[in-house]
């Protein structure tokens, strides 16, 4: 059987943002299993306009559709701002709809307290769009696992954690994947 595909989706979109640095050591890490694909997906490369205000035919808006139609599942890089997600991640978020349904997806995120508030208010987006968001959640602390608030150093202790997540991201995608097929052909 073909490899899942699994789409690293990074949140923000500021200048100076970390959340590269985040995806490139989650993928690091998922490359060594060898269970799936693993890309990164950078909302910012997309150009998305705010949901409403193009025609909604724009290159980025179709690019967009094609790349979260190619996934099977994902894993968000999720930072906190004012204790949610970004705005670029919701618009993300909305401008998509059957593309994100009946898959699965694992949430990695970052704050002052671990980005817990922003995990928290995306797992009630997810359930909305139907994709079944798993239960470990890696948290990395802006004090102890970033250098100066911008370089990177994460932890050892987070690792297992990476582990947990991506295992059960791959067996709840790879299983949706499974009814999603045999609901097509039957
Ligand atoms: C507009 C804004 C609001 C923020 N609000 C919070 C917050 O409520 N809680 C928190 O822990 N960190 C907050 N932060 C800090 C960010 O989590 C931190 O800057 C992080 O590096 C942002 O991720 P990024 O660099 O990938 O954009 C905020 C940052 C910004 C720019």
């Amino acid at each position: 059987m073909e490899k899942l595909k699994i789409g690293i989706i990074l949140g923000s979109t500021r200048k100076g943002r970390v959340s590269p640095q985040v995806g490139k050591w989650v993928k690091e890490i998922a490359d060594k299993r060898e269970d799936a694909n693993y890309e990164i997906v950078d909302i910012a490369a997309f150009n998305l306009p705010f949901v409403g205000e193009g025609s909604g035919k724009e290159p980025g808006i179709l690019a967009w559709s094609e790349k979260l139609s190619s996934l099977d599942g994902f894993v968000f890089i999720v930072q906190e701002y004012n204790h949610s997600i970004t705005g670029a991640l919701k618009n993300a978020l909305d401008s998509a709809r059957d593309e994100w349904n009946n898959k699965a997806a694992g949430i990695v995120s970052y704050g002052s307290t671990g980005g817990a508030r922003a995990a928290e208010h995306l797992r009630g987006i997810l359930g909305e769009l139907l994709v079944a968001d798993v239960r470990v959640n890696p948290t990395l602390s802006l004090f102890t696992d970033f250098e100066n608030f911008k370089t990177f150093k994460p932890a050892d202790l987070h690792l297992d954690n990476i582990h947990a997540m991506l295992d059960q991201t791959i067996a709840w995608s790879g299983a949706l994947k499974k009814i999603t097929i045999s609901l097509i052909v039957y």
